[in-house]
């Protein structure tokens, strides 16, 4: 069975980790895929105290197996981290922190309460920071990933995380959605992989039916990076941009960002609106490249199967017959 330093480190069995995202996790996405021995991930920014103990009482009552909480670092305060870390997830799964932001302290007070801390990154300054402060894990997070992402992609990220971090281990994330990308992964230096996409059109995440389907439409190539989503929210990343499917909403305002500045609160409430209607076409819709690679919406356990099974299947054959043919 496909094992990897990341497994041991996390205590699951499979080297397959749902990526907490905000909006579209819920303990029952998370505890299927922890159940299924991956590591679910659930998303508590911007949630109360009161919140993410319901949602880590909630997934414990489904299994028994671990699980991460997720918080963006630039939008979390002391009580935010205090109240994520007093559920005593094994796993504290962070984000897209501000320059001036205390990383050390954070991690070390998630250490403090026995937890495995797990960054993402979509640089290589980012996750020698994140090592220098005592991340456990490095995400290196490559530009076709759904949701913010960075400007490199992930076949190269990967390899230079992985080489920066050493001995930390790192996951890939980003344009990941089968087997071959687990493969792929291992072979770039990753200990597993973080999956974003590809658990958005799963039977248990907790999204509108027609958003999964936009997904299973997508070709993959009709996504693009764009700051229109957090210029409409006001909200400003660091050093993010959105990955998002191009709909109506992207093609009114692509090239016209300035006149979005001051048109936002307009803006916003016909977003508002199309939610309320059930209209995915006026909305940020945030998904990677990979739904070029997602035919079908299915259970999330069938999912992290799979994907093990079709690394395994093309590390054992594959990969040696590769070989073979070239001895011949
Ligand atoms: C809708 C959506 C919301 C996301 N929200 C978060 C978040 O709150 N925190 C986080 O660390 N990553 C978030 N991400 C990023 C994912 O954790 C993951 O890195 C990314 O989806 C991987 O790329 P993939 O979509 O190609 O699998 C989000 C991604 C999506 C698609």
């Amino acid at each position: 069975m496909l094992s990897t330093r990341a497994c041991t480190l996390l205590g699951i069995r499979h080297p397959v980790v749902l990526g907490g995202m905000g909006g579209g996790t819920s303990p029952e996405l998370v505890a299927a895929v922890s159940r299924a021995g991956g590591l679910g991930v659930h998303a508590c920014t911007g949630r109360s105290a009161e919140e993410i103990a319901g949602l880590a009482g909630d997934i414990r009552r489904r299994t028994d197996r671990p699980f991460g909480l997720n918080l963006l670092l630039f939008l979390a305060d002391d009580v935010a981290v205090g109240a994520v870390l007093a559920v005593r997830p094994r796993v504290f799964s962070t984000a897209w922190a501000r320059r001036e932001q205390d990383l050390r302290g954070c991690f070390a007070r998630a250490h403090d309460v026995g937890a495995k801390v797990m960054h993402m990154v979509s640089t290589v300054p980012e996750a020698t920071r994140a090592a220098e402060a005592g991340a456990d894990l490095i995400v290196a997070q490559g530009t076709e990933g759904g949701g913010h992402v960075g400007l490199m992609g992930t076949m190269v990220l990967v390899p230079l995380v992985a080489r920066a971090v050493a001995p930390v281990p790192v996951l890939a994330a980003g344009g990941v959605a089968d087997g071959g990308g687990l493969a792929a992964a291992l072979l770039l230096g990753a200990e597993g992989v973080l999956l974003g996409t590809r658990f958005l059109a799963s039977t248990e995440a907790p999204l509108p039916e027609r958003y999964k389907q936009v997904i299973i439409a997508s070709d993959g190539h009709d996504t693009l990076l764009t700051e229109i989503p957090d210029i409409a929210t006001g909200r400003v990343w660091p050093g993010a941009y959105s990955r998002v499917v191009r709909n109506r909403l992207i093609e009114e305002w692509c090239g016209r960002e300035g006149e979005l500045r001051y048109r936002r609160g307009e803006v916003l409430a016909r977003t508002q609106q199309a939610r309320e209607a059930g209209d995915p076409s006026y909305g940020a819709l945030f998904i990677g490249q990979t739904a070029g690679l997602i035919a079908s919406i299915e259970p999330a356990a069938t999912i992290v199967e799979r994907v093990v099974a079709e690394a395994e299947a093309l590390l054992r054959q594959r990969a040696p017959a590769l070989l073979d043919s070239a001895i011949s």
